[in-house]
């Protein structure tokens, strides 16, 4: 009985789904090369390894977990135990040994979880194990001490961490890894269901995250980045997109939105994307995320070491963008919008000078004395557009918002500020259980002081030395009600990734997209 189950749900497979390339000529030149990134291994559920792949043995410990569906006799299990006490390999989590010339398998690696395997302790060894066996050649298998709806996490973690963008090496591109990764275990039918329903939408959010925060500013630029969230949502069940451009916003009056994206030829966008899952009629959670495709600062020009970094100022909106896709795709219950404030922050010359007085959708006024302090202007106005249009339970904001953030932080956790408590504790929490974690920062609201203006209701700055992020996140509180739950998180530092994480390879890591999907989750 059990057997022939499981032979008719051998080979669930689960392909990567690559985005046509968005063509065309932009202000500054042709668009490079169209080539997509390379194909990612499939992933799929079996019981039985393939023979000749690569293994990967899953352990909790330094014991020899019972591996059925692996061709392992006695002589080999006995191999393996030999090697690890002789490589000290524990089974920590991020433990790996890699082993050669053992039985029918060319390779072996393995990868510790730690005695507690969570499931985010299993997706990191599943990271791990991507980012170790890049280069093999060989189709992989995944076996060890996890059950049917663990085996679907190892796999989530293997999505992640197998990531790269290199659709633009045309030249020593490395060869893809062809093929596939199996995940080994009793009931693949079970696992392939679980990966399905909840971690494959959630890896591809995060890629469409990644994709857009590591395209350069010359293909994604406030229109192109509409037009690839378009796509990637084309033909998902109960989502509704609406853009608005400088017309309609002009005539809404967002003087933030537009004015930030004024020095630059390519005009700013207001993107917003709504999902709405089956039996859920509560006011939605909004994520409105700071989209600014490139920040050269303006005419508060940014040094240039290091400005190219600014092409990933547009991560936050990317990755509201990814936690609805994974929400949408995964038919979770849930109602959401996410908002990306999409500009350009160009010092061409009719940008915003230093001491202009610029008006928000609100009707407040902004003494504007720092053209690179713009994410808090362009969210001002998106805050006020998505109070006043989507009337939501709470509003997000994610926003790669300031230096000062990196300098507290740095790359371990992203700020988290809110006045609202049990808010801030649910994002806590969401941030522990994704794995993209929160400290949260002060808001003292003495800090109004410090934004007071001469001229305006407030400024955008507060001169001097002083606690630049939470001066940004008060600015930003200052337009959103008081009643309205809000929490902003400043995802400076953790926006990029300058050496691979298990989960995280090298480069524009999505931060956020599995956070957010976690705590919409959570919330209904
Ligand atoms: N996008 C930057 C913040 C940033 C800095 C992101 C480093 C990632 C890495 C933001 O727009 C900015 O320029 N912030 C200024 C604010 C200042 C002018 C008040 C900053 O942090 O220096
Ligand atoms: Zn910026
Ligand atoms: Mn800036």
């Amino acid at each position: 009985m059990r057997t022939k189950s499981l032979l008719l749900a051998a080979c669930l497979s689960f392909a990567a789904t690559p985005h046509a390339f968005a063509q065309g000529v932009t202000g500054s030149g042709v668009v490079p090369a169209t080539a997509a990134n390379s194909a990612e291994r499939t992933i799929r559920f079996a019981a039985q390894a393939p023979a000749g792949a690569a293994l990967v043995i899953v352990m909790t410990d330094a014991t020899l977990p019972p591996l059925d569906g692996v061709a392992l006799g006695a002589a080999e299990r006995q191999a393996i135990a030999a090697a690890v006490a002789a490589g000290e390999f524990d089974g920590k989590a991020g433990a790996t040994l890699s082993l050669r010339g053992i039985g029918a398998y060319p390779r072996i690696l393995l990868v510790g979880t730690g005695a507690t395997p969570t499931s985010l302790a299993l997706a990191e060894a599943g990271g791990k194990a991507a980012q170790e066996l890049k280069g093999e050649a060989r189709a992989i298998a995944v076996a060890g001490a996890f059950g049917d709806a663990s085996a679907a996490d190892v796999a989530y973690g293997f999505a992640l961490g197998q990531y790269r963008f290199d659709r633009y090496k045309t030249v020593d591109r490395k060869t893809p890894p062809t093929g596939t990764v199996t995940l080994v275990g009793a009931n693949p039918a079970a696992a392939a269901a679980a990966f399905a329903g909840r971690w494959q939408p959630l890896a591809d959010g995060v890629r469409l995250s990644r994709d857009l925060a590591n395209e350069p500013a010359n293909v994604i630029y406030p229109e192109s980045f509409v037009a690839r969230v378009r796509e990637a949502f084309a033909g998902t069940a109960g989502v509704t997109i609406e853009v608005l451009d400088e017309t309609a916003m002009r005539r809404l009056g967002m003087g933030t939105l537009v004015g930030v994206g004024q020095g630059s030829p390519r005009g700013s966008r207001l993107l917003a994307v709504r999902y709405r899952g089956a039996g859920s009629d509560a006011a939605p959670l909004a994520f409105v995320g700071k989209g600014i495709t490139f920040d050269s600062g303006g005419i508060s020009l940014k040094p240039g070491a290091g400005m190219w970094d600014m092409k990933g100022d547009m991560s936050g909106a990317a990755s509201t963008m990814g936690a609805v896709l994974s929400l949408a795709k995964s038919r979770a219950p849930v109602h959401v919008v996410a908002v990306a404030a999409l500009a350009e922050n160009m010092p061409g010359g009719n940008a915003q000078r230093p001491g202009d007085v610029v008006r928000t959708m609100s009707g407040k006024t902004i003494e504007m004395l720092n053209s690179d302090a713009e994410g808090r202007l362009v969210l001002a106005d998106a805050n006020e557009y998505v109070a006043d249009k989507y009337k939501p339970r709470a509003i997000v904001n994610i926003a790669t918002l300031t230096g000062s953030i990196v300098g507290a932080l740095d790359s371990q956790y992203a700020g988290l500020f809110s006045r609202d408590d049990a808010l801030a504790a649910q994002l806590l929490a969401a941030g522990t259980a994704s794995g993209e974690e929160l400290w949260r920062m002060p808001l003292h609201k003495n800090y109004a002081k410090k934004i007071e203006s001469d001229i305006a209701d407030v400024r955008n700055i507060a001169p001097g030395a002083g606690p630049g992020a939470s001066i940004g996140a008060h600015f930003i509180g200052y337009f959103v009600a008081e009643t309205t739950p809000w929490a902003h998180l400043d995802i400076a530092g953790v926006n990029q990734a300058d050496t691979a994480l298990p989960l995280v390879p090298k480069g524009m890591s999505g931060f956020g997209v599995r956070l957010l999907d976690q705590l919409a989750r959570e919330g209904e």
